[in-house]
Order: structure tokens, then sequence, then C-alpha cells
């Protein structure tokens, strides 16, 4: 992991050119590539988003610093329950007075789940927070009745039994859910309920037509792809699931976490690697497609994506007999180079933003996650946290395709991989491009050069970049600010030509308008 060391004064250089043009649009900057993910697991819901009795926390128990990093971080979707833990979950639950809730086994994270956060709670949650809910339904242990109960106490307005039920525990408006995920990983061994592809394909395509019958075209239903592109079934597993799905679902989910165990070149090569992982998925979707010979098109909802620090937990989870209330679960420390990682994969969703119409970044709070609160302390911010809001911030109008020439270097697990990674943005209407780019290489600064003469009169508005002298170094409770995102030194715009030293591990951002 660590980079290897470079000799006293030799300053390693490379060079890479980014050409921009408006005519290359890949389409638009959808709002819900900034998604994520609060699961009932470890401490993300309670002591992360729940925390009654927190200085901060309001009159309904959630913390308002956590509230006010989600707002910060910009984050438009949030998935909701699971995550592993839907498909073992009763939604009913989850509602009504919170002493009469049930506490239950939560098998999937051998924990005691005490139901005091459920889903009337958590839509509420979500309004505060300003973010859309994406609930999840479970097609492990259950199926097309409970898949229509939960949409029914959702989305009906009122005189059916189960909307009446909903008014009396409070929420007099339905909430109005329209994004669905058909079950979770259900391709995974490890999954609650794990079914055969054809199992699994029929069961969501029945779901689909039934929820259908209630919530028509106005429901955005996604069925499960594969939880890794490393799963032995991946490719043949799309291919099943669509055949049964293709013409009632609108997505079809990618899950993908990068360690960052082994050489820092490999784990820098992750925004490649995720590249490849989408383009194969294109492909399966688009061979059924065909075969159907089919004019809908069927997207990609990247609903779980994130660095995840697998082969190191710091904290073992629970086993045995003991069961316990959030634990301390998945509470990876994030370092400068994660972080780059993670700009990196935003870089690349953006890229496809003709197929990848939705993405959640997983985790949003303490679980793998870019925000991190202490019990009864301070929430902070991870390393992670940077990229992420900037580019929610400051992606706007159209992606652009970049054409983009650069040198590679060599990753021992993956092969040869660019050592620029890079994508642009145009809003049209208020004439700004951001151009967002990675340097990936571990040794060397990377001199770039983007040509922007297809646009007339661009100024810099600003050149932000995330590093540090440290690859490693990675923030915490104690310390979560010796590295910030900081302005970078030396850009030059002369004549629509822009020119900028990179450093090693990189992430950077160019505002022009
Ligand atoms: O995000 C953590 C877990 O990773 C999720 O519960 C599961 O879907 C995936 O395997």
């Amino acid at each position: 992991m660590a980079p290897s060391p470079r000799p006293a004064g030799a300053a390693a250089i490379i060079t890479a050119t980014i050409t921009v043009n408006p005519a290359f649009a890949v389409g638009p900057v959808r709002r819900e590539t900034f998604g994520a993910f609060v699961e009932h697991l470890g401490r993300c819901v309670y002591g992360g988003i729940y925390e009654p009795g927190h200085a901060t926390a309001d009159e309904d128990g959630w913390r308002g610093d956590v509230l006010e990093l989600t707002r910060e971080l910009g984050v438009s979707t949030v998935r909701y329950p699971g995550g592993n833990f839907v498909s073992g979950y009763r939604w009913e639950d989850g509602i009504g007075p919170k002493v009469e809730r049930p506490v239950r086994l939560d098998l999937a994270w051998h924990s005691t789940e005490t139901n005091q956060v459920g889903l009337d709670d958590f839509v509420r949650w979500c309004a505060k927070a300003g973010v859309e809910p994406m609930m999840a339904v479970n097609l492990g242990t259950r199926g097309v009745q409970e898949a229509l109960d939960i949409l029914e106490y959702c989305n009906h307005p009122r005189g059916t039994a189960l909307s009446d039920l909903r008014r009396k525990n409070g929420a007099e408006e339905p909430h109005g859910v329209t994004f669905w995920c058909l079950g979770n990983e259900m391709d995974g061994p490890w999954q609650i309920g794990h079914k055969p592809a054809e199992v699994y394909g029929r069961l969501a395509a029945e779901t689909a037509r039934a929820m259908r019958l209630a919530g028509g075209d106005e429901l955005r239903l996604v069925a499960c792809g594969s939880s890794s592109p490393a799963m032995p079934t991946f490719g043949e597993w799309e291919r099943a699931v669509l055949a049964e799905t293709y013409e009632v679902v609108d997505y079809i989910s990618a899950h993908q976490y990068f360690d960052h165990s082994g050489p820092l070149e490999d784990h820098l090569a992750a925004g490649a690697v995720m590249d490849q992982f989408i383009r194969d998925i294109v492909a399966h979707i688009d061979h059924v497609k065909s075969v159907k010979k089919s004019d809908k098109d069927v997207h990609i909802s990247f609903d779980e994506w994130n660095v995840w620090h697998m082969s190191s937990p710091r904290v073992p989870g629970p086993t045995g007999s003991d069961w316990p209330e959030a634990p301390a679960l998945l509470e990876d420390l994030y370092t400068v180079a994660d972080a780059v990682v993670v700009g990196d994969l935003l870089i690349t969703l953006l890229r496809h933003t003709d197929r990848v119409h939705s993405a959640s970044l997983a985790q949003l709070v303490n679980v793998i996650a870019p925000i991190m609160t202490a019990p009864d302390g301070p929430a902070w911010r991870q390393t992670t946290f940077h990229p992420f809001a900037l580019t929610s911030a400051h992606a706007s109008g159209e992606v652009l395709q970049v054409a983009v020439q650069s040198p590679s270097f060599a990753s021992p697990a993956h092969g040869e991989v660019p050592a620029l990674s890079a994508v642009a943005t145009h809003d049209a209407e208020t004439g700004a491009v951001t151009v967002f780019a990675v340097n990936r290489g571990t040794e060397a600064a990377l001199s770039l050069t983007v040509d922007l003469t297809a646009f007339a009169g661009l100024g810099l508005v600003e050149a932000v970049t995330y590093t540090g002298p440290d690859p490693l170094w990675h923030a915490s409770e104690e310390d979560a600010t010796s590295v910030l995102p900081a302005p970078l030194d030396g850009v030059a715009l002369d004549g629509g030509t822009l020119t900028a030293v990179l450093p090693r591990v990189s992430w950077t951002m160019f505002r022009l308008g």
C-alpha cells in the first residue's frame, strides 16, 4: 500500500491533455447520481442520523449536526432501509407508537433491531434533510403482497385500511414514494432468501407488475443486478433477470466496492475498473433489449458504490450469543487516496450519465461513510466527503465527453491504466464549464493542458484540489481538517488553453465561466 520512495529532488512529471467541446454531450447531469444510502446497520441509523438526547437532536431525535452535513454533502436520494437488512425486514415493525414496536433479531448484521426508527420516521427525516427516499422492499423472506402493502401504506391517499393506518400514525398526506428497489443483492449466497436468477427474475417481475397496477408508470422500479463484477454469475445473472423483467422495470442495479489493500497503484485504478463494469452491464442490457426487439431502455441504478476496507475491518462483527444494539460496524477511516478514488468513481459515473441514471454512495453516516459521529459528541467530515460535496455542488447542465490523451501506469492487478481520469460539465444557461480531473499516478505530478478553445471568452473562477503530502493520512474525530480542499496554484488560462500541474494522487476541479 505504501507509495514507493522517490529520490530527493527528482520531481517526476508526466504530461496529458484534455479537449473539451460542447458538441460532445453525453447526457444531463442527473441529481440522482448524487444519492446515498442509510441502512439499519451498525451506527448508521442509531447513533448516526438518530440520537435522541444528543445536544443537536430535534424533537424527533434526529441529530441536527448530521442533517446539516447531509445537506452540505449535496445528497439527492437516500436508499433505505437496506441493504442486506431489508431481506429479513418486516416494515410494519417500524410504524406506530414507538413503545409498541417489537424488538427483533437482525440476522443480516447479527444485531438487535429496536425498530425505534422506521418508515414514517425516515420519510420525515428525508423531508428535513431535503432528500428523496428510495425504498427497498423485502424479496428475501417476503413477496408480492408485502410489497403491495407497503406501497399502499405509503402512497394511497386515504380510505383503505393501510392508507388510514398511515394517517392514524400521523402522516395525513401520502408519502409519494416513487423510487423502489425490488429486493437487495439477491445474487449473493449471503443474502437472506438468496435465489437463482430465474426465480428472482420471476418474483421481481411479478412484484413489479403488481406494483404498477397501484402506482402505474410514475413508479421507478429497480431489479437487482450483480453485487459485484467478481460474482461468478455476473453477466448471466443480468441476462436471466432482465429476460423476466425487461418490460416492467426501469433500472437494473449495480454494486461495487473497492478495497484498499495491495499496492496503491491497484487502488487508484478503481475508476478504470468501475468503467469496465459499467460497459459490461450495458452490453448485457443491450443484449436482452436486442433479443426482445424492445424499444424500451433499461438504465443502471448504481445503488451501492464506495471504498470499503473490507480486508481490514477495525472492529470484528458480533457473533454467537452476542446480539448488540447498533454496534460499531464497518466504521472505516478514509485516507486521502480513498477520497481521490471516490472523486474518480464519481467522474466515472458522470461519464456514463447516458446509461447510469441513478447512484447511491454507500453509506451516509458511520458505516463506510463520508460523515462520522461520536456518541454524545461531534459529527465530522471524512476525506471522501470533500470530492463528493464539491462535485455535487458544481456539476451542472450537460456532461461532456472529453478527449483525453494520457500516459498510463502499471497496476499489478489491473494492467495499464490511464494516469488521468477526467470529465467536464457545461451549463448552457449560466455558461459555466467545470472540469473534474484525477491524477491517479502515485509517483509523478501531471502537467495538464485543457483545450477549451471551443468555448468563447471563458475565465477561470477557481481551481480546487484535494491531495496531501501523505496519501495515507486519514481524518479522525481529533483531526478532520489537516487536509482539506485547497486552491491549486499555478493555473493559467491563455486564449482558451488552460494549463495546470496536478499533484500525484490528487482530485481537482476547475470552474470556468
Ligand atoms: O453496504 C453494506 C452492505 O454491502 C449492504 O448491506 C449490502 O447490500 C452490500 O453487500
